[in-house]
């Protein structure tokens, strides 16, 4: 069981808190589909014949993709991997890209999913971190899809932003409520160093929303979650019952997975390895038979820190029999003594085997897995 990512490092403008790596000229994509191409075909027995069960593409924006443009990369993943009859197929898609004609193009294609970032429908958020569409532009989206006959979608928002409210969070809650779709990542905003928002904050041009109040816009998140009758599956992730994204829940079980793109990481069990982020010096060194990308082999710790990490974080906890049977005793007692004093103090719950992170514990989640982690 594995998966394909497939970075698309490109965006028609850029947002004002994001840290991603991407470039703002279209003019590029053509010579770097080429290189993707190659890109897959280099590395194609990096996953050893496993079955290909999710295919993912992100970015940037994916959606600045024509139809003959994706052609191009399913035919080399067709021809190249052995995808399952049953994957699960995602892009990512910003809202002004999702037109009618966009959409009639693409739904041939072998996509069954489909990730829409809107952030928020506040047309004044909007405008502050810099998106490129509005709150009734995002609606529409959905609509269209949904039209086009996309029935597995997910939305992205993010709560925290400049100047809001517990109140002015709540109606976006609503109204992603009321859209019918199947799949919500919600992000707290991070100040990324660096980024056009966090030189602002800087400056103190922003009015930022501090950590009582970014709990209580979680915990409103999570009871509204629950009032739809979405599971709160990981930190960030909600959805109706059998509409987990099948890509990131791979991640978080440690599945393997080929990253190809500018910027994207693999991993093999073993090791980790992550391309360069530059498009220049990708698609030279995929010409040139060169090295594009960097590699660490895991350590032990390595891979346990990565387990503590992204089992504490679902709704499914550390399974502690797992955790044993992968790293030994050792770990396990190690992970159990260091986790006692989260248990008293009910920021993690102790049943069956497993530890989860209680409501209160997910608003420290970060400490807890820094405590649990060996260096
Ligand atoms: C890299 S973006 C790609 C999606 C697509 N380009 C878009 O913007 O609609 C993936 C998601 O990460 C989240 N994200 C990116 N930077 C973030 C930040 N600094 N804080 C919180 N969420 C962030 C946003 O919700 C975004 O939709
Ligand atoms: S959030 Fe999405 S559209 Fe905005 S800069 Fe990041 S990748 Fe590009």
């Amino acid at each position: 069981m594995a998966g394909i990512y497939i970075h698309i490092p490109f965006c028609k403008k850029r947002c004002t808190y994001c840290d991603f790596y991407t470039e703002v000229e279209p003019q590029l994509i053509p010579n770097l589909i080429d290189s993707i191409v190659k890109e897959l075909q280099i590395r194609k027995d990096y996953l050893q014949n496993e079955i290909i069960h999710t295919i993912y593409f992100g970015g940037g924006t994916p959606s600045i993709l024509n139809k003959s443009q994706f052609e191009l990369i399913f035919d080399a993943i067709y021809k190249m991997y052995n995808v399952a009859d049953d994957a699960e197929i995602t892009f990512e898609a910003n809202p002004d890209d999702l037109t009618t004609d966009f959409l009639a193009s693409v739904r041939p294609l072998p996509f069954n999913r489909m990730s829409i970032g809107i952030q928020s429908f506040d047309d004044t958020d909007l405008k502050r971190i810099n998106r490129r569409h509005s709150g009734k532009e995002a609606i529409d989206a959905v609509k269209n899809a949904q039209n086009a006959g996309f029935s597995n979608i997910s939305i992205d928002l993010i709560y925290g932003l400049p100047n809001q409210t517990l109140t002015a969070w709540e109606k976006q809650i609503d109204t992603a409520f009321t859209l019918n779709v199947q799949h919500i990542s919600a992000y707290g905003l991070t100040y990324e160093e660096g980024t056009a928002l966090w030189k602002q904050r800087e400056k103190g041009l922003v009015k930022t929303v501090d950590d009582d109040s970014m709990n209580d816009m979680y915990l409103l998140l999570i009871e509204k979650v629950k009032q739809n009758g979405f599971e709160a599956y990981e930190i960030s992730n909600f959805s109706l019952p059998n509409h987990r994204s099948q890509h990131n829940t791979s991640y978080w079980k440690q599945q393997p997975y080929i990253g190809i793109g500018p910027s994207a990481h693999s991993y093999n069990l073993t090791s980790r390895q992550w391309n360069v982020s530059s498009i220049t010096t990708y698609n030279k060194a995929i010409a040139e038979n060169g090295i594009f990308f960097e590699s660490e082999t895991l350590s032990t710790n390595d891979r346990y820190n990565d387990f503590i990490m992204v089992s504490l974080r679902t709704s499914d906890g550390i399974d502690l029999r797992l955790l044993e049977n992968e790293f030994g005793v050792e770990f396990k007692d190690y992970c159990l003594q260091n986790v006692q004093k989260f248990i008293k103090t009910n920021k993690v719950d102790y049943s069956n085997g497993r530890l989860c992170l209680s409501s209160q514990g997910v608003q420290i989640s970060n400490l807890i897995i820094m405590d649990l982690m060996r260096v």
